[in-house]
């Protein structure tokens, strides 16, 4: 990333972008969600549905959202203020910014929870005991809190240099060690049966619940919806190829996750775990897996490490949305807009922290029909709000940029798009939209 002439950072290269965007994409969500959520849905079905999400709806909105921030090279709420100035629009902008803190403030938990099992394979490496993760409420808060400062550490230091570096190295990294895993997993007698249950999809099993956790997953897996693809586009110069870059970085997110459910689903068969276990799931399944495994604690070591890695890439896109917003619009400096945020953020993930051990400040609450804390903010974050967040910027697209306005940006660059534009057009205007708010109405029992 160099400085462009606005004095706002600019990627390197389109690689940088896509490894970016691709970091921020890939990470707990492919790896932890994506399998603990297909094991509640029902396995292949809920698979095919959610490829389907991606490709018919996620995508089409991805380009939407970095060509905003493309072209008015803004954080979320600055570019829907460049648009139309002055505009009421600009809550959907703060609407992003929450969102954004929220996800973070249960998804540095999980962060924290990656980084302590990575920690305890490293003792067991070095003999001092089993490679087991009991955490008492007092080692989650304070791993979720070392996670935070690693976050904040990033982002304070401008996130161009140290991820676009890393990553090309470790992303790779991540996918040869799971395929190893895989192949693993594969020799375990009784793991075909898994391997058939994730991919042979069950059309019975197909009902709303199903096609809306299928559509939020893949918000969620693709950061869409709280403006972190916008500010990353935001860095993109007017050369770069926007349909290029999201294409790819929707294939690598796909790829993971479906190399995730191989790598979890054959396991949990041949184990005899239950695979609607929950948000627990990979938790429970890798470690038995890496303990029946020779070198396993090594293979355990080296597999936390990159996972903690890539939910590192994550976390510091979500954090550097809202500071973007304190840096650009409220012109605070970088440091004190990351401090406070993130200190704001520790507040508000203890609940979820206490959660995670065991102990549920709100266990007597059951709202929206979630269990526990934590999955209670991931609903309402991260199924909801991304949800309505990518409906609204669909929405805001339509009848305050204008698509066709929208679509002359992406294909500036893109002959190829150009091509296509009218289908693009069709799909923001009626489809995503209509499939958004049908979903979301069937939620709330329209
Ligand atoms: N996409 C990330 C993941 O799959 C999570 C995330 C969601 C990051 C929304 C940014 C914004 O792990």
């Amino acid at each position: 990333m160099a400085a462009s002439a606005s004095g706002r950072g600019q990627w390197g290269s389109q690689l940088g972008f896509v490894l970016a965007a691709a970091g921020s994409a890939i990470g707990l969500g492919n790896i932890w969600r994506f399998p603990y959520v297909t094991g509640q849905s029902g396995g292949g079905a809920f698979v095919l549905v959610y490829l389907c999400c991606v490709v018919f709806v996620a995508l089409p909105v991805m380009l939407l959202e970095i060509s905003l921030g493309r072209a008015t090279q803004r954080n979320p709420v600055g570019a829907l203020l460049a648009v139309r100035p002055g505009t009421r629009w600009r809550f959907l902008g703060y609407l992003a910014l929450a969102t954004g803190l929220g996800i973070l403030s249960y998804y540095a938990v999980i962060a924290g929870k990656v980084a302590a099992y990575c920690a305890s394979y490293a003792r067991a490496l070095t003999g001092g005991g089993g490679a087991d993760y009991q955490g008492t409420a007092g080692s989650v808060v304070f791993y979720f809190a070392f996670f935070l400062v690693l976050t904040l550490a990033v982002v304070a230091g401008g996130v161009q240099r140290g991820i676009e570096r890393w990553s090309k190295i470790l992303m790779p990294l991540l996918l040869v060690t799971m395929l190893g895993i895989i192949a693993r997993g594969l020799f375990l007698p009784g793991s075909l049966a898994g391997v058939q249950w994730f991919l042979t999809p069950d059309f019975s099993k197909i009902d709303g619940r199903v096609v809306l956790a299928a559509m939020a997953q893949a918000f969620f897996s693709l950061s869409l919806g709280m403006g972190a693809m916008l500010t990353y586009g935001s860095y993109l110069s007017k050369q770069q190829d926007i349909l290029r870059c999201g294409a790819w970085v929707v294939f690598f997110d796909t790829l993971v996750a479906v190399l995730a459910g191989l790598m979890i689903f054959p396991a949990v068969f041949a184990l005899g775990h239950d695979p609607a276990a929950g948000t627990t799931l990979t938790f429970q399944v890798l470690p038995a897996v890496f303990a029946g495994m020779p070198g396993g604690t090594a293979i355990g070591l080296l597999f936390f490490f990159l996972l903690g890695v890539a939910a590192l890439t994550s976390t510091v896109s979500l954090l550097e949305v809202v500071t973007a917003y304190f840096v650009d619009e409220r012109s605070w400096p970088r440091s004190r807009a990351v401090w406070a945020v993130s200190a704001a953020t520790f507040v508000v993930g203890i609940p979820s922290a206490f959660d995670l051990a065991g102990h549920d400040p709100f266990s007597s609450l059951r709202l929206l029909g979630q269990q526990g804390f934590l999955g209670l903010m991931d609903f309402v974050w991260g199924n909801l709000s991304l949800a309505f967040g990518s409906l609204m910027l669909c929405l805001f697209g339509i009848f305050v940029w204008g698509l066709p306005r929208a679509a002359a940006e992406i294909a500036s660059t893109s002959p190829f798009f150009a091509r296509f534009s009218r289908v693009w057009i069709f799909f923001v205007r009626w489809l995503c939209p209509l499939a958004i708010a049908f979903i979301l109405a069937t939620l709330f029992g329209l």
